[in-house]
């Protein structure tokens, strides 16, 4: 199993090329099952997920092929509505092709998602929204079967939820009567994922807001698009609170600064410098970094995929930091880690309560989830010695070519298989 031995502390200083959204693009790529045609994908990232979400598509009956910077998604001949357990359980994104599929054929047949690393994500949101839309839906052998021709619903959703409304959008796209989903998620991969089925024919007003209103389309013929997916935020937020916590000037390319307004009003309060040009963010650190409380919440507040990196930044910060997650109530397993790496951290439920300390120390640690790897990583290269990161099987699930991005900004971080 590869491991990552990362030598530290090493200040970051130069240019980082923000990668594809991980979080729009697998649910354009199911988007793609939608309507037959062919579609042309840009800034896809090459990513564990992103390939495990490929091999369902073509499992799905998908003709898939890559060029030098495009995917090309030939969906005309699907025939096969069924995402099995093998491909679901290593991925929960993959029931993204519920909808889409439900869309298309009024049938699909998906496997259950399962447990995931840091307890219970229940699907209940985009189950009980595909029978307000009048799908009838079976639980048979692990899979959840969904059949039936859709009708207009007013859903709303108890809270906001990334998955369900992107789901519930892609169950609406061939339906030609109006849904208003209420308490959507205004997150930008989903608007994202708006801006692509427009492309498509499906109309929406709404977009950026709780509020949306969905209007399918029914095509005669296959359809031919391309698209751009919107760089990765939490890709970049990582990046940002790396350069916060180990110092030096890092300026990343290929951002949009308004997907991160939140974080980076976090990272001046917490004393770093921040320059915005178009498509890049400068951050310059010294190190000096001021304790920040904060709660995580859906979109626009601070996200809780920068949860996990949040904390490490505050081991170091000079006083005591309170930091709640609201969204995912256990989302916490990078705390033994970090608290391997010499960090002071206290855990009260949903809240954890750090103690900034003077200077991390290297140790053997390991991953757990695609986010708490990167908290270990940006932590580890801070850490004085020596740190073994196992199980990075993960943050290869959600990081392209991460070492590769570090190590030319002066990072140490090397890939060993043991
Ligand atoms: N929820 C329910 N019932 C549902 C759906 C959600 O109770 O049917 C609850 C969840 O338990 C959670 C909240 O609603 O408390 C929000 O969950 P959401 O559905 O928004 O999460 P998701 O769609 O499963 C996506 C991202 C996650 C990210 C969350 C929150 C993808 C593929 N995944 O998950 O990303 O943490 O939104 O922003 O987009 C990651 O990239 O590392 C990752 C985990």
């Amino acid at each position: 199993m590869d491991k990552f031995i990362i030598n530290g502390p090493t200040p970051l200083n130069g240019d980082i090329s923000i990668s594809g959204s991980k979080n729009a693009a697998l649910p354009i790529l199911t988007a793609c099952l939608a309507f037959p045609g062919i579609y042309t994908l840009k800034n896809v990232p090459d990513l564990r997920d992103t390939r495990t979400m490929l091999r369902l598509l073509e499992i799905i009956g998908c003709k898939i092929s890559k060029e030098t910077e495009s995917i090309v998604i030939d969906s005309i001949n699907c025939n096969n509505p069924e995402a099995p357990y093998e491909l679901v359980k290593t991925m929960r994104a993959s029931f993204y092709v519920l909808g889409p599929l439900l869309s298309r054929f009024n049938y699909a047949k998906v496997s259950l998602p399962g447990g995931c690393a840091w307890g219970p994500r229940p699907i209940d949101y985009h189950l009980t929204a595909f029978e307000e839309l009048g799908a009838n839906i079976d639980l048979d052998s692990g899979y959840i079967i969904t059949e039936g021709s859709l009708s207009s619903a007013k859903i709303r959703f108890p809270k906001p939820s990334v998955g369900a409304t992107g789901n519930v959008i892609m169950a609406c796209s061939s339906l030609e009567e109006e849904v208003t989903i209420e308490n959507a998620a205004m997150e930008p991969e989903i608007s994202d994922l708006c801006h692509f089925l427009s492309k498509a024919g499906v109309s929406f007003d709404g977009i950026d807001t709780s509020t949306l209103k969905i209007k399918g389309i029914k095509h005669k013929n296959p359809i031919n698009l391309s698209y751009t997916v919107i760089p990765d935020r939490i890709e970049a937020g990582t990046f940002l609170i790396a350069g916060a916590m180990n110092g030096g000037r890092l300026r990343l390319n290929n951002v949009n600064a308004n997907h991160l307004e939140n974080v980076i009003d976090n990272l001046i309060k917490s004393g770093s410098k921040i320059e915005l040009l178009e498509n890049s963010i400068i951050i310059d650190s010294d190190k000096n970094i001021t304790p920040v409380d904060l709660s995580t919440d859906v979109y626009p507040g601070y996200p809780t995929d920068l949860q996990a990196q949040w904390i490490a930044l505050m081991c170091i910060a000079n006083g005591k930091s309170v930091i709640k997650d609201t969204v995912y109530l256990d989302r916490f397993t990078h705390v033994p880690e970090l608290i391997r790496l010499g960090a002071k951290i206290r855990m009260d439920k949903n809240i954890a309560i750090i103690e900034g300390v003077k200077q991390l120390k290297s140790a053997k640690v390991m991953s757990t989830d695609i986010r708490a790897s990167a908290s270990l990583i940006i932590a580890a290269m801070n850490s004085e010695g020596q740190t073994y990161l196992s199980r990075i099987y993960h943050i290869d699930r959600g990081y392209e070519k991460i070492e590769e991005k570090l190590n030319n900004v002066g990072a140490s971080v090397k890939r060993i298989n043991e």
